[in-house]
């Protein structure tokens, strides 16, 4: 049974200030470089759209689509490429920006997927990681904040497609699963 969500985990405000730092940050570290922002549809694309205009640098934007969960709370563990990017990445600098690195299975998945492409560089942007859920170790270049066990939504992210137009981190259960 979905219970409504009802408690702010992280507010907008916090959200938006610190996507800003993060876009900094991945201003500086481009310099120079042939940037590709690799945005994990459905869940990051708010995420993105804000991050991105915190980069002040000529990037190119893609959008690659995966669906992993179904309608549970809990990773089914099988990825489903529902969307490619429209051109190729060889010799780019790819960063891919997700929404919420759980047990890392995902991320693990994309990383594979993109290291393919002969990329020049490549590294993860991630708002959200629960270093407590993780199952594989990934490295994350930018992490937005670290969060406990529970479920989230909001801001992008959904339970069976609801809740992503929240402009606030919600916790979709008040107990931990
Ligand atoms: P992982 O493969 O377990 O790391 O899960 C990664 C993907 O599952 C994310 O990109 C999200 O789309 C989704 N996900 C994981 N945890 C949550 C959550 O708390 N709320 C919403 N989606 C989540
Ligand atoms: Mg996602």
């Amino acid at each position: 049974m979905i219970k409504h969500p009802h408690k702010i985990l992280i507010s907008k405000n916090k959200i938006s200030k610190r996507t800003a730092a993060l876009g900094q940050k991945i201003t500086r570290d481009y310099q120079g470089k042939d940037l590709v922002v690799v945005c994990v549809l459905k869940g990051a694309f708010m995420f993105c759209a804000d991050l991105i205009r915190h980069i002040g640098l000529p990037l190119q934007c893609e959008f690659f689509g995966i669906s992993s969960y179904g309608a549970e709370t809990q990773s089914s563990g099988i990825i489903k490429t529902t969307l490619d990017v429209s051109s190729p990445l060889h010799g780019k600098d790819i960063l891919i920006v997700e929404d919420i690195v759980d047990t890392g299975l995902t991320i693990d998945y994309l990383i594979k997927t993109f290291s393919m492409r002969h990329p020049t560089s490549l590294k993860v942007c991630t708002l959200l990681l629960k270093p407590e859920c993780l199952k594989t170790k990934v490295t994350i270049d930018y992490c937005g904040f670290e969060i406990g066990k529970n479920f989230v939504v909001g801001y992008g992210m959904d339970h069976a497609e609801k809740y992503r137009n929240a402009s606030d981190l919600l916790l979709l259960f008040p107990k931990k699963r």
